[in-house]
Protein backbone atom coordinates (compact mmCIF):
# COMPACT_ATOMS: atom_id res chain seq x y z
CA UNK A 1 0.00 0.00 0.00
CA UNK A 2 2.28 3.11 -1.29
CA UNK A 3 1.31 6.08 0.10
CA UNK A 4 2.88 8.48 -2.63
CA UNK A 5 -0.44 9.49 -4.80
CA UNK A 6 -2.08 10.02 -1.37
CA UNK A 7 -4.10 12.88 -0.24
CA UNK A 8 -6.38 13.99 2.25
CA UNK A 9 -10.29 15.18 1.48
CA UNK A 10 -11.77 16.48 3.74
CA UNK A 11 -15.52 16.39 3.23
CA UNK A 12 -16.53 19.30 5.38
CA UNK A 13 -16.76 21.03 8.30
CA UNK A 14 -14.02 23.45 8.63
CA UNK A 15 -16.14 25.75 10.85
CA UNK A 16 -15.41 28.38 13.49
CA UNK A 17 -14.61 27.77 16.93
CA UNK A 18 -15.66 29.67 19.82
CA UNK A 19 -13.53 28.70 22.84
CA UNK A 20 -14.47 30.19 26.43
CA UNK A 21 -12.01 29.02 29.03
CA UNK A 22 -13.91 29.08 31.91
CA UNK A 23 -13.04 27.48 35.61
CA UNK A 24 -15.96 25.24 35.71
CA UNK A 25 -19.30 24.83 33.61
CA UNK A 26 -21.33 26.93 35.06
CA UNK A 27 -25.03 25.22 36.47
CA UNK A 28 -28.20 25.40 34.47
CA UNK A 29 -29.71 28.24 34.72
CA UNK A 30 -26.37 30.05 35.86
CA UNK A 31 -23.50 32.00 34.30
CA UNK A 32 -19.42 32.04 34.26
CA UNK A 33 -17.22 34.57 33.57
CA UNK A 34 -14.46 33.38 30.51
CA UNK A 35 -10.49 33.86 31.52
CA UNK A 36 -9.70 33.99 27.99
CA UNK A 37 -11.32 33.68 24.58
CA UNK A 38 -10.98 33.02 21.08
CA UNK A 39 -12.26 32.97 18.03
CA UNK A 40 -11.15 31.25 15.27
CA UNK A 41 -11.19 28.11 12.54
CA UNK A 42 -11.04 25.03 13.78
CA UNK A 43 -12.73 21.31 13.62
CA UNK A 44 -11.73 19.68 10.62
CA UNK A 45 -9.27 22.42 9.52
CA UNK A 46 -7.21 21.41 12.83
CA UNK A 47 -7.67 17.88 10.83
CA UNK A 48 -5.93 19.50 7.54
CA UNK A 49 -3.73 21.68 8.71
CA UNK A 50 -2.12 18.06 11.28
CA UNK A 51 -1.95 16.41 8.28
CA UNK A 52 -0.34 18.69 6.27
CA UNK A 53 2.26 19.87 8.32
CA UNK A 54 3.02 15.65 8.49
CA UNK A 55 3.63 15.79 4.44
CA UNK A 56 0.44 14.75 3.62
CA UNK A 57 -1.04 16.95 0.66
CA UNK A 58 -4.53 18.00 2.02
CA UNK A 59 -7.68 19.57 0.64
CA UNK A 60 -11.02 21.08 1.67
CA UNK A 61 -13.92 19.71 0.18
CA UNK A 62 -16.83 20.85 2.17
CA UNK A 63 -19.27 23.56 2.18
CA UNK A 64 -18.54 27.19 3.24
CA UNK A 65 -20.52 30.43 3.61
CA UNK A 66 -20.13 33.35 2.36
CA UNK A 67 -20.54 35.45 5.79
CA UNK A 68 -18.27 38.81 6.41
CA UNK A 69 -16.45 37.32 9.25
CA UNK A 70 -16.86 33.06 9.90
CA UNK A 71 -16.91 31.93 5.90
CA UNK A 72 -14.56 34.65 4.89
CA UNK A 73 -12.57 33.44 7.84
CA UNK A 74 -12.26 29.93 7.24
CA UNK A 75 -11.70 30.64 3.53
CA UNK A 76 -9.03 32.89 3.90
CA UNK A 77 -7.94 30.55 6.74
CA UNK A 78 -7.52 27.81 3.98
CA UNK A 79 -6.68 30.21 1.04
CA UNK A 80 -3.49 31.34 3.08
CA UNK A 81 -1.75 28.33 2.24
CA UNK A 82 -3.46 27.35 -1.26
CA UNK A 83 -5.30 28.09 -4.07
CA UNK A 84 -9.56 29.27 -3.96
CA UNK A 85 -10.89 27.28 -6.82
CA UNK A 86 -13.50 25.21 -5.38
CA UNK A 87 -15.06 22.25 -6.44
CA UNK A 88 -17.80 23.21 -3.58
CA UNK A 89 -19.25 26.95 -4.36
CA UNK A 90 -19.82 28.96 -1.44
CA UNK A 91 -23.28 28.45 0.03
CA UNK A 92 -25.51 31.35 -0.74
CA UNK A 93 -28.15 31.41 1.68
CA UNK A 94 -26.02 29.92 4.60
CA UNK A 95 -23.06 30.97 6.67
CA UNK A 96 -20.65 28.82 7.87
CA UNK A 97 -21.48 27.54 11.17
CA UNK A 98 -19.43 27.63 14.92
CA UNK A 99 -19.15 25.62 18.02
CA UNK A 100 -18.83 27.25 21.33
CA UNK A 101 -16.40 25.10 23.13
CA UNK A 102 -16.42 25.77 26.69
CA UNK A 103 -12.89 24.29 28.48
CA UNK A 104 -13.10 24.00 32.02
CA UNK A 105 -9.62 23.73 34.42
CA UNK A 106 -9.80 20.55 34.19
CA UNK A 107 -8.45 20.84 30.18
CA UNK A 108 -12.22 19.15 28.86
CA UNK A 109 -14.22 20.75 26.23
CA UNK A 110 -17.59 20.75 26.25
CA UNK A 111 -19.52 21.85 22.86
CA UNK A 112 -22.63 23.44 21.37
CA UNK A 113 -22.42 23.53 17.85
CA UNK A 114 -24.58 25.56 15.39
CA UNK A 115 -24.57 23.59 12.39
CA UNK A 116 -23.76 26.15 9.17
CA UNK A 117 -22.81 25.61 5.38
CA UNK A 118 -19.89 23.25 6.12
CA UNK A 119 -21.98 20.41 6.91
CA UNK A 120 -24.56 20.79 4.30
CA UNK A 121 -23.47 19.39 1.32
CA UNK A 122 -25.86 19.53 -1.79
CA UNK A 123 -25.80 17.33 -4.86
CA UNK A 124 -24.00 19.38 -6.84
CA UNK A 125 -21.20 19.29 -4.29
CA UNK A 126 -21.43 15.76 -4.10
CA UNK A 127 -21.37 15.32 -8.04
CA UNK A 128 -17.90 17.81 -8.10
CA UNK A 129 -16.33 16.30 -5.38
CA UNK A 130 -16.85 12.24 -6.89
CA UNK A 131 -15.58 14.20 -10.29
CA UNK A 132 -12.62 15.88 -8.38
CA UNK A 133 -11.47 12.44 -6.77
CA UNK A 134 -7.95 10.64 -7.65
CA UNK A 135 -6.89 6.87 -6.79
CA UNK A 136 -5.25 6.91 -3.40
CA UNK A 137 -7.33 9.82 -1.79
CA UNK A 138 -7.92 9.42 2.16
CA UNK A 139 -11.88 10.60 2.33
CA UNK A 140 -12.03 12.01 5.58
CA UNK A 141 -15.85 12.23 6.65
CA UNK A 142 -17.20 13.58 9.89
CA UNK A 143 -20.75 12.37 12.69
CA UNK A 144 -21.24 16.64 12.02
CA UNK A 145 -21.83 16.44 8.09
CA UNK A 146 -24.01 13.29 8.62
CA UNK A 147 -25.73 14.50 11.31
CA UNK A 148 -27.17 17.63 9.61
CA UNK A 149 -31.09 16.99 8.49
CA UNK A 150 -30.72 18.33 4.65
CA UNK A 151 -26.70 17.34 3.92
CA UNK A 152 -26.40 14.26 5.94
CA UNK A 153 -28.86 12.10 3.45
CA UNK A 154 -26.45 13.96 0.38
CA UNK A 155 -23.58 12.51 1.91
CA UNK A 156 -24.84 9.79 2.85
CA UNK A 157 -25.69 9.06 -0.93
CA UNK A 158 -21.86 10.59 -1.87
CA UNK A 159 -20.36 7.66 0.44
CA UNK A 160 -22.09 4.87 -1.47
CA UNK A 161 -20.95 5.81 -4.55
CA UNK A 162 -17.44 6.36 -3.73
CA UNK A 163 -14.98 4.08 -5.96
CA UNK A 164 -13.23 1.36 -4.24
CA UNK A 165 -9.58 2.78 -4.78
CA UNK A 166 -10.21 5.76 -1.88
CA UNK A 167 -9.64 4.76 1.62
CA UNK A 168 -12.41 6.15 4.00
CA UNK A 169 -12.00 7.37 7.35
CA UNK A 170 -14.95 8.37 9.38
CA UNK A 171 -14.65 10.24 12.45
CA UNK A 172 -18.43 10.04 14.32
CA UNK A 173 -17.87 12.82 16.05
CA UNK A 174 -19.72 14.25 19.36
CA UNK A 175 -22.82 14.60 17.73
CA UNK A 176 -23.18 10.43 16.70
CA UNK A 177 -26.45 10.20 18.88
CA UNK A 178 -28.03 12.67 16.16
CA UNK A 179 -27.26 10.77 12.64
CA UNK A 180 -30.03 9.24 11.43
CA UNK A 181 -29.56 5.50 11.85
CA UNK A 182 -29.75 4.71 7.96
CA UNK A 183 -27.72 7.75 7.17
CA UNK A 184 -24.96 6.18 9.84
CA UNK A 185 -25.20 2.80 8.48
CA UNK A 186 -24.26 3.70 4.81
CA UNK A 187 -21.18 5.72 6.55
CA UNK A 188 -19.68 2.15 8.67
CA UNK A 189 -20.28 0.19 5.55
CA UNK A 190 -17.91 2.06 3.29
CA UNK A 191 -15.60 3.15 5.73
CA UNK A 192 -12.16 1.54 5.57
CA UNK A 193 -11.26 3.13 9.13
CA UNK A 194 -13.56 4.47 12.15
CA UNK A 195 -12.08 6.50 15.04
CA UNK A 196 -14.05 7.60 17.88
CA UNK A 197 -13.11 8.95 21.51
CA UNK A 198 -14.55 6.99 24.86
CA UNK A 199 -17.77 8.94 25.02
CA UNK A 200 -18.83 8.54 21.15
CA UNK A 201 -17.67 4.69 21.29
CA UNK A 202 -20.11 4.49 24.55
CA UNK A 203 -22.80 6.07 22.34
CA UNK A 204 -22.88 3.53 19.94
CA UNK A 205 -21.79 0.65 21.77
CA UNK A 206 -23.43 0.97 25.40
CA UNK A 207 -20.01 0.09 26.56
CA UNK A 208 -17.64 2.03 28.72
CA UNK A 209 -14.45 -0.12 28.79
CA UNK A 210 -12.60 1.12 25.88
CA UNK A 211 -11.44 -2.06 24.78
CA UNK A 212 -14.47 -3.72 24.69
CA UNK A 213 -15.67 -0.55 23.29
CA UNK A 214 -13.19 -1.14 20.36
CA UNK A 215 -13.73 -4.73 19.94
CA UNK A 216 -17.15 -4.92 19.46
CA UNK A 217 -16.84 -1.55 17.40
CA UNK A 218 -14.54 -3.70 15.33
CA UNK A 219 -17.02 -6.98 15.36
CA UNK A 220 -19.79 -4.69 13.99
CA UNK A 221 -17.84 -3.34 11.05
CA UNK A 222 -15.74 -6.53 9.65
CA UNK A 223 -12.53 -7.78 9.10
CA UNK A 224 -11.82 -5.45 6.41
CA UNK A 225 -12.28 -2.13 8.91
CA UNK A 226 -9.85 -0.93 11.32
CA UNK A 227 -11.02 0.96 14.45
CA UNK A 228 -9.07 3.46 16.87
CA UNK A 229 -10.98 4.33 20.39
CA UNK A 230 -9.16 7.82 21.01
CA UNK A 231 -8.47 7.12 25.24
CA UNK A 232 -7.69 10.73 26.40
CA UNK A 233 -4.09 10.70 28.25
CA UNK A 234 -4.37 6.97 28.05
CA UNK A 235 -3.75 7.07 24.02
CA UNK A 236 -5.55 5.05 22.14
CA UNK A 237 -6.84 1.29 21.24
CA UNK A 238 -6.54 0.00 18.17
CA UNK A 239 -8.00 -3.00 15.98
CA UNK A 240 -6.16 -3.09 12.74
CA UNK A 241 -8.25 -5.18 10.06
CA UNK A 242 -9.26 -8.58 10.97
CA UNK A 243 -6.77 -7.80 14.56
CA UNK A 244 -6.86 -8.01 17.69
CA UNK A 245 -7.38 -4.90 20.39
CA UNK A 246 -4.12 -3.24 21.18
CA UNK A 247 -3.66 -0.27 23.58
CA UNK A 248 -1.27 1.74 22.54
CA UNK A 249 -0.14 4.22 25.30
CA UNK A 250 -0.62 7.94 25.35
CA UNK A 251 2.82 10.23 26.03
CA UNK A 252 2.84 11.87 29.63
CA UNK A 253 2.71 15.40 28.93
CA UNK A 254 1.47 18.41 31.09
CA UNK A 255 -2.36 19.24 28.94
CA UNK A 256 -3.08 23.16 29.14
CA UNK A 257 -5.45 22.24 25.71
CA UNK A 258 -7.18 19.55 24.75
CA UNK A 259 -9.77 21.07 22.72
CA UNK A 260 -8.94 19.94 19.20
CA UNK A 261 -6.75 16.70 20.33
CA UNK A 262 -8.97 14.63 18.50
CA UNK A 263 -8.66 16.18 15.31
CA UNK A 264 -4.70 16.47 15.26
CA UNK A 265 -5.08 12.52 15.97
CA UNK A 266 -6.97 11.90 12.93
CA UNK A 267 -4.83 14.70 10.98
CA UNK A 268 -1.51 12.58 12.02
CA UNK A 269 -2.89 9.24 11.76
CA UNK A 270 -4.06 9.88 8.07
CA UNK A 271 -0.51 11.31 7.27
CA UNK A 272 1.28 8.43 8.63
CA UNK A 273 -0.80 6.26 7.28
CA UNK A 274 -0.76 7.91 3.83
CA UNK A 275 3.01 7.96 4.23
CA UNK A 276 2.77 3.78 4.26
CA UNK A 277 3.26 3.04 7.67
CA UNK A 278 1.30 -0.06 9.54
CA UNK A 279 -1.59 1.34 11.52
CA UNK A 280 0.02 0.65 15.04
CA UNK A 281 2.96 2.46 14.24
CA UNK A 282 1.05 5.16 12.64
CA UNK A 283 -1.41 5.67 15.88
CA UNK A 284 1.72 5.61 17.82
CA UNK A 285 2.92 8.55 15.58
CA UNK A 286 -0.98 10.06 16.40
CA UNK A 287 -0.85 9.97 19.96
CA UNK A 288 2.67 11.34 20.48
CA UNK A 289 1.33 14.10 17.53
CA UNK A 290 -1.89 14.56 19.58
CA UNK A 291 -0.10 14.95 22.82
CA UNK A 292 2.25 18.01 21.44
CA UNK A 293 -1.21 19.74 20.17
CA UNK A 294 -2.79 19.17 23.88
CA UNK A 295 0.60 21.05 25.34
CA UNK A 296 -0.31 24.05 22.84
CA UNK A 297 -3.23 26.72 23.75
CA UNK A 298 -5.16 27.02 20.42
CA UNK A 299 -6.67 25.14 17.48
CA UNK A 300 -4.22 23.66 14.47
CA UNK A 301 -1.53 22.98 17.11
CA UNK A 302 -0.69 19.47 15.58
CA UNK A 303 3.61 19.09 15.17
CA UNK A 304 5.42 19.37 11.84
CA UNK A 305 7.62 16.26 11.27
CA UNK A 306 10.91 18.60 12.73
CA UNK A 307 8.34 19.42 16.24
CA UNK A 308 7.58 15.54 15.99
CA UNK A 309 10.82 14.40 15.53
CA UNK A 310 12.40 16.74 18.30
CA UNK A 311 9.24 15.42 20.64
CA UNK A 312 9.96 11.73 19.73
CA UNK A 313 13.84 12.23 20.77
CA UNK A 314 14.91 10.26 23.45
CA UNK A 315 11.82 7.75 23.36
CA UNK A 316 13.06 4.59 22.70
CA UNK A 317 10.03 3.08 21.58
CA UNK A 318 9.59 5.35 18.68
CA UNK A 319 9.10 2.70 15.93
CA UNK A 320 12.40 3.31 13.19
CA UNK A 321 9.85 3.28 10.57
CA UNK A 322 8.04 6.07 12.67
CA UNK A 323 11.45 8.19 12.45
CA UNK A 324 12.38 7.19 8.81
CA UNK A 325 8.41 8.77 7.24
CA UNK A 326 9.10 11.28 9.86
CA UNK A 327 12.53 12.04 8.14
CA UNK A 328 11.71 11.84 4.82
CA UNK A 329 12.13 15.09 3.81
CA UNK A 330 10.09 18.43 3.74
CA UNK A 331 6.27 19.07 3.85
CA UNK A 332 5.54 18.47 -0.13
CA UNK A 333 4.79 22.17 -1.80
CA UNK A 334 1.22 21.56 -2.75
CA UNK A 335 -1.19 23.61 -1.52
CA UNK A 336 -3.68 23.38 1.73
CA UNK A 337 -6.49 24.33 -0.56
CA UNK A 338 -9.65 23.82 -1.65
CA UNK A 339 -10.75 20.66 -3.56
CA UNK A 340 -10.74 21.76 -7.86
N1 LIG B 1 -3.83 14.75 28.50
C1 LIG B 1 -3.29 14.10 27.44
N2 LIG B 1 -2.01 13.67 27.49
C2 LIG B 1 -1.46 13.03 26.42
N3 LIG B 1 -2.12 12.75 25.29
C3 LIG B 1 -3.40 13.16 25.19
C4 LIG B 1 -4.07 13.85 26.26
N4 LIG B 1 -5.33 14.12 25.88
C5 LIG B 1 -5.45 13.63 24.62
N5 LIG B 1 -4.32 13.04 24.21
C6 LIG B 1 -4.06 12.40 22.90
O1 LIG B 1 -5.02 12.92 22.01
C7 LIG B 1 -5.82 11.87 21.48
C8 LIG B 1 -7.23 12.38 21.29
O2 LIG B 1 -7.76 12.89 22.50
P1 LIG B 1 -9.20 12.44 23.03
O3 LIG B 1 -9.56 13.35 24.15
O4 LIG B 1 -9.17 11.00 23.33
O5 LIG B 1 -10.12 12.71 21.74
P2 LIG B 1 -11.16 13.93 21.54
O6 LIG B 1 -10.34 15.17 21.42
O7 LIG B 1 -11.88 13.61 20.30
O8 LIG B 1 -12.05 13.92 22.76
C9 LIG B 1 -5.69 10.71 22.46
O9 LIG B 1 -5.91 9.50 21.79
C10 LIG B 1 -4.26 10.88 22.95
O10 LIG B 1 -3.37 10.28 22.03
MG1 LIG C 1 -11.52 14.07 24.75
Amino acid sequence: MSGADSRLVLLGNAIVDLVMRVPALPERGGDVVATDTTFVTGGGFNVLAAARRLGLPAVYAGGHGLGAVRGTGVRADLAREGHRDAATPSCEDTDTGFCVALVDDDGERTFATSLGAEARLTGADAAAVLAALRPGDLVQISGYGLAHPAGGPVLAGLIAQLPPDVRVFLDPGPLVSEIPEEVLRVALARCDWLSCNQREGRLMTGLDDAPATAAALAARLGPDTGVLVRADAAGCWLVPPGGEPVHVPGRQVTAVDSNGAGDAHTGAFLALVGGGLDPLDAVRGANAAAAFAVTRRGPATGPTRRELLGFLDGDASAAPALRSVLGAGPVPPGPLGLLG
